[in-house]
């Protein structure tokens, strides 16, 4: 059977979590493939809300199966606190989550670096989530990561930390000159939680190709943005992983072929949290104005979202990297009460106009957004279940950003909770 990926097509926050939701109801199986505790997700079901960070959101159904993949990074203590949340309001867990042994382990050393980097640049900071993804992926791609595996082999586990550790603490003397850490510390916070979590751990790759040979449904869980991959995203604006269709394959170890459909999940405006170039951004004012409608907060941090008009050149750019099948729209409700909506279709730039989302972050700094002025709808668009019974000019304004991006729109949000959603597909 193949997979659907469903992934952010902007900045991160565009819905993912609610739109997963919907899809994994009928999913078999439910796997995040890259990135860390930096992912919030949040997921409405009747007056509950959850905040999901790294389980995947199949979790709300008790008939799906949830896997964190090889390509997450896994902060065990983080891990095993949302567990133990998730649980205490009566969700079945055990049984429904399995974490990787080739995922990596953030560490309390990796938080702390985290901190320390973004502190020491000052002004250039990045804006992160300070869950330390950036220094475990170092660790990763420097071959000195420690694996879930290892986390279960206390004497491999022990000597890798001291060796690590010894390096990290001679980083935070002589370079960023804070306190060193002791070895308790890095140990201690695991002594509680690793009996819970010693069962999740498996093969996952195994069981993603026993999933996928027994024709069940897979979901592909993105998190983050295309425009936050550390390759094609807003350099060195970006999270560390392969947030792309790539990174969907390498971070579970399924097949190329398996993908045969891929959910872009965008927000009818943008927002981005953090650092790094939004070349629609709004004045503060107006800004303030949708981030109070639409509770543009980090649902990670509680940072106050960036807000902006749509912006269809990242969103093409998503399209193009992922092969998108599919729209997801999410948040159309949210401009209900704006008399008009710009949207932009190019940038321009010393002059020229740009039609591509530039490669050169520097570039990308300087753009000045080209707007069509689309006219609003003045109508409470909550409660539509069918496009027709949204007005003339919502209708207008969704089809084109699903032109602009050049592609079909499957999904249309206008609301959190599961019911405020027009299917234009089967899914
Ligand atoms: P994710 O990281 O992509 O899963 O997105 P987040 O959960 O961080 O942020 C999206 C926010 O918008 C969440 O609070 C959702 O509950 C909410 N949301 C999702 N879809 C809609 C929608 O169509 N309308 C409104 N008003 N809120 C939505
Ligand atoms: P979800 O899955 C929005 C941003 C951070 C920062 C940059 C690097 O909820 O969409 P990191 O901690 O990853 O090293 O930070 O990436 N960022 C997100 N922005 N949504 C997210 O996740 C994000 N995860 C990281 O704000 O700019
Ligand atoms: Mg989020």
């Amino acid at each position: 059977m193949p997979a659907t990926l469903i992934v952010g097509a902007q900045w991160g926050d565009e819905g993912k979590g609610k739109v997963i939701d919907l899809l994994a109801g009928k999913a078999d199986v439910v796997a995040r493939f890259q990135g860390g505790s930096n992912a919030g997700h949040s997921v409405h079901v009747g007056a509950e809300q959850y905040v999901l960070h790294l389980v995947p959101s199949g979790i709300l159904y008790p008939g799906t199966i949830n896997v964190i993949g090889n390509g997450v990074v896994m902060d065990p203590v983080r891990l095993v606190d949302e567990i133990v949340h998730l649980e205490g309001r009566g969700l079945k867990v055990t049984g429904n989550l399995f974490v990787s042994d080739l995922a990596h382990v953030t560490l309390p050393y990796h938080k702390r670096l985290d901190e320390a980097n973004e502190l020491k640049r000052g002004a250039d900071k990045i804006g992160t989530t300070h869950q330390g993804i950036g220094p475990t992926y170092a660790d990763k791609y420097g071959r000195i990561g420690i694996k879930v595996g290892d986390l279960l082999d206390e004497p491999v586990f022990l000597a890798k930390v001291r060796r690590n550790l010894a390096e990290k603490n001679a980083f935070f003397r002589e370079h960023y000159h804070i306190p060193e850490m002791t070895e308790a510390e890095i140990i201690d916070p695991l002594r509680g939680c690793l009996a819970k979590l010693a069962p999740l751990v498996t093969d996952s790759v195994r069981l993603l190709h026993d999933a996928m040979k027994a024709g069940k449904k897979i979901l592909l869980e993105g998190a983050q943005g295309t425009l936050l991959d550390v390759d094609f995203g807003t350099y060195p604006f970006v999270t560390a992983s392969h947030i792309t269709a790539g990174g969907a394959l390498s971070g579970t170890g399924l097949p190329p072929a398996v993908l045969t459909r891929q959910i872009g999940v965008v927000k009818a405006y943008t927002t981005r949290v953090g650092a790094g170039p939004l070349p629609t951004e709004l004045p503060p004012e107006e800004g303030e104005r949708l981030r109070i409608i639409g509770r543009e907060y980090g649902a990670t941090t509680g940072r106050p979202r960036r807000v902006g008009w749509f912006d269809a050149l990242p969103v093409r750019r998503a399209a193009m990297l992922n092969g998108l099948t599919d729209l997801a729209i999410t948040k159309l409700d949210v401009l209900d009460h704006l008399d008009e909506i710009p949207v932009c279709t190019a940038y321009r730039w010393k002059g020229k106009e740009l039609a591509e989302f530039p490669n050169r972050t520097e570039v990308a700094q300087e753009c000045e957004p080209v707007y069509r002025r689309l006219p609003g709808w003045k109508t409470v668009t909550s409660g539509a279940r069918k496009m027709t019974d949204l007005p003339d000019n919502a209708r207008r304004y969704l089809d084109t950003l699903a032109e602009l991006a050049g592609v079909p729109m499957g999904i249309v949000s206008i609301g959190p909770k599961r019911d405020e959603t027009i299917f234009l597909k089967e899914f």
